[in-house]
């Protein structure tokens, strides 16, 4: 059985299943189109099945334990499943709860119905289709995401729970496959454009950046072939169809996260963040001037501080004496608060505060303003040429 089975993955599965002589039950929503796809393929049954809905849920077991007189299903293939689109906060709470509902607690409903007869036979196999977005998450599908790699958590679960009665669990990982899933989830945004609003200007490009990966999609047909495998082939535990999937899926799950977020910015078509003013002040030898830190993270520009420091150590000692000590204690803090003293760009300690932010503690205010002290009295001694 095939749920979302008029569906654009579910469907060539179900021909292609039911071409290789199988009994396939085909279970979706609509009964008339249901219909319609039994009569032109034979050995295609339809059966009405809301995923969500427990009741359809019995009666569809039901019918299927009358049609298999009792024997029930060999291949349960999950496949019923919808795309919530938008920035997560800007997902109205009823959308992103029936994006579980279908994805997650649908597949489960469907599966705990029709496990009895598998458990009790001490056979059958349960397929459920994830996603590669079960394996990362790009901003924008945030929900669905979240969605399949619950998914994922629970078929890994299922798997090993499932073994001792000889029940298969097996995860199937499509990439971006043409179907009408993503043009139903972009015709959902209107219903919900208000709270997209204040994300709209980062999101130059839109929040159907779904439909702009589909010029790289591939049709159904190839995950379809993958599907009918992982249900008649000994199973893997997991299917990922294409190289380029795969590969995404490798970098995307080990790259270094800020390096990961980078590409998945660049994905979803969302501006990238301006980076915070930060200004270093750098001297080394004898050449002056406030250079933009070539990093935005405090950490590093205290090391390039640290670097600087160094170099004037060794190049000028004699420019040290006089100056004060910065009071800071933490390492990284305190060569920043020394860099910025030993900066002849920094002019007053207002320009501590860029560097620095707010104090980090409430108990780091005090040494704060007794160094800001100092570092007027420094900048007044430099001006003395004292300290240089
Ligand atoms: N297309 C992709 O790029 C892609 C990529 C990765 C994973 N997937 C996954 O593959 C699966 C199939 O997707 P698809 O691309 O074939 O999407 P699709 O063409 O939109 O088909 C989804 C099917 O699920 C059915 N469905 C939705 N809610 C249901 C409910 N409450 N009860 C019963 N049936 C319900 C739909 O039936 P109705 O017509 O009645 O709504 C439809 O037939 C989904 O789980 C999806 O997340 C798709």
């Amino acid at each position: 059985m095939i749920t979302g089975a008029l569906g654009g993955i579910g469907r060539v599965t179900a021909v292609r299943l039911a071409g290789a002589g199988h009994v396939v039950f085909a279970a979706d929503r609509p009964a008339d189109d249901l219909k319609a796809f039994a009569a032109q393929h034979p050995g295609v049954r339809p059966v009405i099945l809301h995923v969500t809905d427990a009741a359809s849920i019995d009666k569809a077991r039901e019918q299927v334990g009358a049609q298999t007189a009792g024997y029930g299903l060999d291949v349960l293939v999950n496949a019923a499943g919808i795309l919530v689109l938008g920035p997560a906060t800007a997902v109205p709470d009823a959308q992103a709860r029936t994006q579980f509902e279908v994805n997650l607690f649908g597949a489960l409903a469907v599966t705990r119905a029709f496990l009895s007869a598998m458990r009790e036979r001490g056979n059958g196999r349960v397929i459920n289709v994830s996603s590669i977005l079960g394996r990362f998450a790009l901003p924008g599908s945030g929900v669905y995401s979240a969605s399949k790699f619950a998914l994922e958590a629970l078929s890994d679960a299922l798997r090993i729970e499932l073994a001792p009665f000889g029940v298969r669990v097996v995860l199937v990982q499509p990439g971006v496959i043409d179907t009408p899933l993503h043009q139903r989830a972009a015709a959902a945004l209107p219903g919900y454009d208000q709270a997209l609003q204040p994300y709209r200007p980062a999101w130059p490009a839109g929040f159907e950046f779904l439909e702009r990966l589909l010029k790289a999609a591939t049709p159904a047909d190839g995950i379809a072939a993958t599907l009918v495998k992982a249900a008649l082939a000994p199973p893997r535990a997991r299917y990922q169809r294409g190289l380029r999937n795969r590969i995404n899926t490798q970098l995307l799950t080990t790259l270094p996260t800020q390096s990961s977020d980078r590409i998945k910015t660049r994905i979803a078509g969302l501006a990238t963040p301006p980076r915070p003013p930060l200004l270093v002040p750098m001297t080394l030898g004898r050449s002056r001037g406030s250079v933009p830190a070539s990093s935005s993270s405090p950490a590093r520009a205290a090391l390039e501080g640290g670097v600087v420091i160094l170099a004037r150590r060794l190049c000028r000692p004699a420019a040290w004496r006089g100056c004060p000590v910065p009071p800071g204690t933490g390492a990284p803090a305190s060569l920043a608060r020394a860099l910025w003293m030993s900066a002849p760009t920094c002019r007053s300690p207002a320009q501590l505060r860029p560097i620095f932010g707010g104090a980090r503690r409430a108990d780091d205010a005090a040494p704060r303003e007794r160094y800001e002290r100092q570092a007027t009295a420094a900048t007044a001694r430099r001006g003395k040429g004292r300290c240089r």
